[in-house]
C-alpha cells in the first residue's frame, strides 16, 4: 500500500456519505492502515490528527443543489494549507433506479469547487469519485422503496470498494471528470441554488400538530438550525435542507409544506409581479416589457428579491398562525409529505 494512514472527513444528512466513508475506512483497515473517520457536524474547529508517515485525506459529502453543502465548503475553506498531501473527494448524489436501470445524479460543481479550493491550498488530488446512492430529496419526491434502496446500496458498495482499493494502492481515479460537460453547464444553477436552497427550500419545513416536542431533530441537526420559538419548531436560515430532521422524526411530525410553498410562488409571480408591472406602466414610470436584455437580468434580481422577502415574512407569519389548529390542519393536509405514500428515506445498515 502507498499510505500508512487514512483520515476521512465526512458530512452526511441522512447517512449515505457516512456509509461511503465507513466502506472506505473498512478497506483501509483491512490493508493495515491507521484510520481516522471524522464527522464534521457542528464543527467549530478543524481537527487534524497527527500526520504520521504517508497520509491520505478524504472528504465525503452529499451533493446539494449541484454543489457541496455550505457546511462542507466552510470546512474546506478553514482547512489548513499543506504541500503535496494526497486527497480524494467523494460526493454522493441522487441515485435512482427505474426498472433495471440505475440513473445517476448530477454533480455540478460539487467536485470541481472543493478540488479547486484544496488544490489552491497545496493538496494533490488523487481521486474524484461521484457515488449515486439513493436520493433523499424529500421535498421533490417520496423516499425510495426499501428494495430499490438496498439494490442501489449493493451496487455502490462495489463501486466504492473498487475506488478505495485503487487509490490506496496509489492509482489515480477521476471518475467525476467523465460528466464534466454537464457539470460545466450546471455552474450557474449551482450558484443560484446556493441562495435559493437556503432562502426558500429551508423555509418549507414545518412541525405539525403531531410533534410531541421530543427535540430529537433539534439535537440531531448538523448545523443547529432548528430552534424552539413559542413552543414550536422554527427552521432558521442556517438550515442546509439536508433532510435529516424530516427523515428521522419518530412521529412523522415534520413536513415540507408544499401547499404553502406553492401559494407563495403563485402570490409573487401571478399577483404581485404582474401588478407591479401594471402599476409601473400605468403611471408611466417604466414599461418593463420594452426594456433591454440587460434590464431583464436586473428585473429578475428584483423579482427574486421580492420572492425571498415574501418567503421571509410569510414563514414568520405562518409560524405564528400554526398555533391555531385550523391553520395547522390546512398546512399539514396540503403537504404531500403528510400522506403515507410519501415515504421517508432510511439508508440500510451496512
Ligand atoms: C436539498 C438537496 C439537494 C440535492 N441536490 C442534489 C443535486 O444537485 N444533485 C444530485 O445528484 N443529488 C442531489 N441531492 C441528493 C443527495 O445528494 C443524495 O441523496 C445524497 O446521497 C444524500 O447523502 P446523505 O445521505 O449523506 O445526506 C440533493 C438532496 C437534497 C436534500
Amino acid at each position: 500500500m502507498k499510505y500508512d494512514q487514512l483520515i476521512i472527513y465526512y458530512f452526511s444528512g441522512t447517512g449515505n456519505a457516512r456509509s461511503a466513508a465507513i466502506w472506505i475506512e473498512k478497506i483501509a483497515k483491512q490493508e493495515g492502515l491507521k484510520t481516522h473517520i471524522i464527522n464534521i457536524d457542528r464543527f467549530k474547529t478543524v481537527d487534524i490528527p497527527e500526520l504520521t508517515g504517508k497520509t491520505l485525506i478524504g472528504f465525503c459529502s452529499p451533493t446539494h443543489g449541484f454543489n457541496m453543502p455550505p457546511i462542507v465548503l466552510k470546512f474546506l475553506s478553514k482547512f489548513p494549507k499543506a504541500k503535496n498531501v494526497d486527497i480524494f473527494i467523494l460526493n454522493t448524489r441522487a441515485g435512482i433506479k427505474l426498472y433495471k436501470l440505475y440513473l445517476p445524479g448530477l454533480s455540478g460543481v460539487a467536485q470541481l469547487l472543493p478540488a479547486l479550493i484544496l488544490r489552491l491550498k497545496g493538496f494533490r488530488i488523487v481521486g474524484m469519485q461521484p457515488l449515486d446512492l439513493p436520493s433523499n430529496w424529500l421535498f421533490l419526491h417520496p423516499g425510495l422503496k426499501e428494495k430499490v434502496v438496498n439494490s442501489i446500496y449493493e451496487r455502490c458498495l462495489g463501486i466504492v470498494n473498487n475506488f478505495a482499493t485503487n487509490i490506496l494502492q496509489g492509482k489515480r481515479k477521476y471518475k467525476a471528470l467523465l460528466s464534466l460537460p454537464f457539470d460545466l453547464v450546471l455552474i450557474p444553477i449551482s450558484f443560484g441554488y446556493y441562495f435559493f436552497g437556503r432562502f426558500f427550500l429551508a423555509k418549507t419545513l414545518v412541525a405539525t400538530d403531531a410533534c410531541n416536542n421530543c427535540n430529537l431533530c433539534v439535537s440531531k441537526c448538523p448545523v443547529e438550525a432548528i430552534k424552539t420559538v413559542d413552543d414550536r419548531l422554527f427552521w432558521t436560515y442556517k438550515c442546509e435542507s439536508c433532510m435529516r430532521c424530516i427523515n428521522t422524526c419518530p412521529q412523522r411530525a415534520i413536513d415540507t409544506a408544499h401547499g404553502f410553498s406553492g401559494l407563495i410562488v403563485v402570490i409573487v409571480y401571478v399577483l404581485i409581479i404582474p401588478f407591479l408591472i401594471f402599476i409601473l406602466k400605468k403611471f408611466d414610470i417604466l414599461d418593463v416589457e420594452k426594456q433591454s436584455k440587460l434590464f431583464e437580468h436586473g428585473w429578475h434580481l428584483i423579482t427574486t428579491a421580492i420572492f425571498i422577502l415574501l418567503v421571509f415574512l410569510s414563514y414568520r407569519v405562518l409560524h405564528f398562525l400554526m398555533k391555531y389548529k385550523i391553520v395547522n390542519r390546512i398546512i399539514t393536509y396540503s403537504s404531500l409529505s403528510k400522506y403515507k405514500f410519501w415515504r421517508r428515506y432510511k439508508p440500510p445498515e451496512y
